[in-house]
């Protein structure tokens, strides 16, 4: 299927920089732990740490609620937790696309009661249209319409994470 292009890759990395950018001079004298949400968020992750300038720690966490399908079951299930300790320190959530707010809202309530001094998320992909709970967007790469959107590791059944750019499902 030809997927159309939403987000060239060449507005990605400027806007990926820019956020890298804003994030090591937030967090200047700090040592952040990033916590990238698996599996979509790995693709942003991993080009956002490179343009850091501060040292960072690392984890990650797997999260499902989507059962291979376009629509959030509300259920949130941790596949996989971070082993890093959180009391005390500085956590940035690294995630793909913030939609309903379920699954952001769910992974904040739990880290809270580690007792971190602080939290804060950075998402590639806002999109508003759907939200059903509040969610503060420390750092928002692009706000999206109402469309399932792939690509940049984003995926519609394990399919298109490997494109440069974010597209869109057609129809
Ligand atoms: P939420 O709990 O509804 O906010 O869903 C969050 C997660 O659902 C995101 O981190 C994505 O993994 C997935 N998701 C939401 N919208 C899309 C989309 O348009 N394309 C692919 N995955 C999506
Ligand atoms: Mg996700």
């Amino acid at each position: 299927m030809k997927i159309p292009v939403l987000i060239s890759a060449d507005l990605i990395h400027k806007k990926v920089k820019s956020l890298s950018k804003q994030i090591s001079k937030d967090y200047i004298n700090k040592h952040p732990l990033l916590i990238s949400i698996l599996n979509g968020a790995f693709v942003f992750t991993a080009d956002l740490i490179r343009h850091l300038t501060i040292p960072v720690r690392c984890d990650f966490m797997r999260v499902s609620s989507y059962n291979q399908s376009t629509q959030s079951s509300g259920r949130i299930k941790i596949i996989m937790d971070i082993d890093s300790p959180v009391k005390n320190r500085d956590i940035i959530i690294v995630d793909d696309i913030i939609d309903t707010g379920l699954t952001t809202r769910y992974i904040i309530n739990r880290l809270k009661r580690r007792k971190p001094r602080s939290i804060k998320l950075c998402a590639l992909l806002n999109k508003p249209s759907r939200r059903i709970v509040p969610i503060k967007i420390d750092y928002c790469g692009f706000t999206v319409p109402n469309k399932f959107v792939v690509g940049y590791g984003i995926d519609y059944k394990e399919q298109y994470r490997q494109l440069h750019y974010i597209g869109y499902l057609p129809g």
